[in-house]
């Protein structure tokens, strides 16, 4: 959702503003504007649609050599993406100050009409413009910025990244942070601030995450946090661990494509240090947690949104397998917002690539509110959920920048399998051979993606064959139902298609009847060696949708002999442990997604109407 920057220092300023912006496009947004001060005056300049348009305005009407600015770029909410909504924000009668903002003010109502009973004119339909106003007002009353500042802050309610400058005070960018991203970027002789790490990376690599309910005072020489209450707040850096070229496409036609292949390296950087040769894994991340604690677990629920959800699915299947503890996943909306039964002994996983989605958030401080610890799975060096949880294990998958999550997902997936081994030997649920087995199986999990890689060309033919399809559908059984839903879920996200993921048990319960002559279904086919004897089950589902008129393509386990008189096409993947399986099936519905909706021209990247990262609730 919206991305900001914030930057005081020697450089260009409209030069790091649009970098910072252009690193944050991934985020999402309808909308972008910069202000700088420049000789003591403030200038702004804001357009709706891409940064292209902003930067054609800034080439019409050229702004000033500057060394202070704040930069932003809109998801809207409140009110439509014109330009006169997109920020900054203008406050007072003499537009002396620019403000730029991501969150909701949820009671913006109340305040809007108390300044709108005083006289003040409103420029725009944002829920955002009324701070403006409030703090030039307060400032103009005690020419204190800070004050005014701090003291609008305490009065918004809702979730706010604010970033405020004031023409009569030139060295200085003021922000606050409550329930939204917000991190600071130390240089030398100049400091940046950034919604997360990739609008500075490319300038600094010395971070600094700023907590809930904090300000900082930002001029190019110093860095000072307080708390809302004006309290001076300590802080400490962390650096960086992934460079500006992680976050740039390297030749490939989309940030997706890129990715997807990024997936080997992804899983082996996940795995690095963790899985001895051996095949124990050691997971420093949660040493704190003693085998006792472990022991005590009654219950597992895992916490999670959209993608990661899936990833959550599949360790579960992994957690009760290996670790034998009873696990529940929930989307952590509907966790918040129900009253579940949480223990002292319950252990809550929430699983977050950006560790900025405040559904998630909201789940996590719900739970430890009752008093479960928690867990995150995170990909973001300094983000709210890493903060804000007892233990977190970093995925290492790098920037992921396309919305579509693809190597954040396989990386999460792969951290999940982690876990579930290390729980499993804390409570002595698997033997000795079968868990070494296990471990050494996850360290050939990057070679065998790659192999998945190389044959990766027929799902995108398969796909791109597919470009006229007016739904397709996915099934699957144990973990192909997670990877079913996955594979629906990019194919809507990025394709605009009618998509649904099944397990394949339930299609006799009402949705076989959606099959019709020629309707496209992709079904996860378990391996032939399944002790489970899921793969004679899969093969009868099979039947029972082509003789409906489906036309299957089948990613099955090479060497499977049977599946290929069930099947239209077959994607065939390694062979490996039978929840392993997951990380190899979900590659190929990846690629025929991506190749689906770059037939229809459709922008994979950044699709319609989403946002990578989801602070707002
Ligand atoms: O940053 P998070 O992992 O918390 O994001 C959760 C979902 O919003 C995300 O996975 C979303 O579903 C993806 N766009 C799917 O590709």
């Amino acid at each position: 959702m919206c991305g900001i920057v914030g930057y005081v220092g020697p450089k260009a300023t409209v030069d790091v503003l649009i970098g910072g912006l252009r690193r944050l496009e991934y985020r999402g947004y309808d909308s972008a504007g910069i202000a700088v001060i420049s000789a003591g005056h403030l200038e702004m300049r804001k357009k709706s649609g891409k940064l292209v348009n902003l930067e054609a305005e800034i080439a019409a009407h050229p702004l000033p050599e500057s060394h202070i600015g704040i930069g932003h770029t809109r998801w809207a909410t409140h009110g439509a993406p014109t330009d006169g909504n997109a920020h900054p924000h203008l406050g007072g009668p003499a537009h002396k100050l620019a403000l730029i903002h991501n969150g909701i003010i949820e009671n913006f109502a109340e305040l809007k009409a108390e300044l709108l009973a005083e006289g003040t004119r409103f420029a725009s339909e944002t829920d955002t413009e009324v701070a403006a106003h409030l703090i030039a007002r307060e400032y103009e009353q005690t020419h204190d910025l800070f004050a005014a500042f701090s003291s609008v802050m305490n009065r918004l309610h809702g979730a706010f990244t604010i970033l405020v400058v004031h023409q009569d005070q030139p060295d200085v960018v003021l922000a606050a942070r409550r329930n939204a991203p917000l991190v600071i970027g130390l240089g030398t002789g100049e400091n940046f601030l950034g919604s997360d790490v990739a609008a500075f990376v490319e300038h600094t690599k010395r971070a600094v995450s700023v907590g809930q309910d904090e300000i900082v005072v930002l001029r190019a020489d110093s860095v000072e946090l307080f708390g809302f209450d004006g309290t001076p707040v300590a802080y400490t850096e962390f650096e960086v661990d992934w460079d500006a070229s992680a976050a740039s496409k390297g030749g490939w036609p989309s940030f997706m494509a890129k990715e997807i292949a990024d997936q080997p390296q992804a899983i082996a950087d996940t795995l690095m240090g963790r899985v001895r040769p051996d095949g124990h894994v050691v997971l420093d991340d949660i040493k704190q947690i003693s085998t006792q604690q472990i022991n005590d677990i009654e219950r597992i629920i895992i916490v999670a949104c959209g993608t990661a959800s899936y990833a959550g699915d599949v360790a579960k299947y992994a957690i009760e397998k290996w670790a034998r503890i009873p696990v529940q996943v929930e989307l952590s909306h509907e966790f918040r917002y129900r009253s579940p039964i949480v223990t002292p002994n319950t252990l809550v996983i929430a699983i977050s690539q950006s560790g900025e989605t405040m559904d998630t958030l909201m789940a996590v401080r719900y739970a430890q509110e009752l008093g479960a610890k928690v867990f995150a799975i995170c990909n973001t060096q300094g983000a709210t959920l890493a903060r804000e949880s007892d233990a977190v294990i970093y995925t290492h998958a790098g920037p992921e920048v396309a919305v579509a999550s693809t190597k954040a997902l396989t990386a999460q997936i792969t951290a999940g399998y982690m876990l579930a081994l290390v729980l499993a030997e804390a409570r002595g649920a698997l033997d000795e051979a079968h868990l070494t087995a296990l471990g050494q199986e996850l360290l050939h999990l990057p070679k065998k993606v790659s192999e998945v890689l190389e044959n990766i060309s027929q799902a995108s033919d398969l796909g791109t064959a597919h470009a006229n399809a007016k739904s397709v559908l996915f099934l699957g059984r144990n973990v192909g139902f997670p990877v079913a839903m996955e594979g629906a879920l990019k194919l809507k996200e990025i394709a605009y298609i009618h998509a649904e993921g099944f397990a394949a048990g339930e299609l006799k319960h009402g949705p076989i009847a959606l099959i019709e002559e020629g309707q496209p279904v992709i079904v996860m086919v378990p391996s032939p060696d399944d002790v489970d004897s899921l793969h004679p089950k899969v093969i009868s589902n099979i039947q029972e949708i082509r003789a409906r008129g489906a036309k299957v393509i089948a990613i099955a386990e090479e060497g499977d002999g049977t599946v290929g008189n069930y099947a239209e096409a077959v994607i065939y993947v390694p062979k490996t442990d039978a929840i392993m399986a997951a990380v190899l099936c979900v590659i190929p519905l990846q690629a025929f997604a991506l190749a689906l909706s770059t037939a229809k021209g459709l922008d994979v990247d950044q699709p319609r109407n989403l946002a990578k990262s989801v602070t707002v609730e």
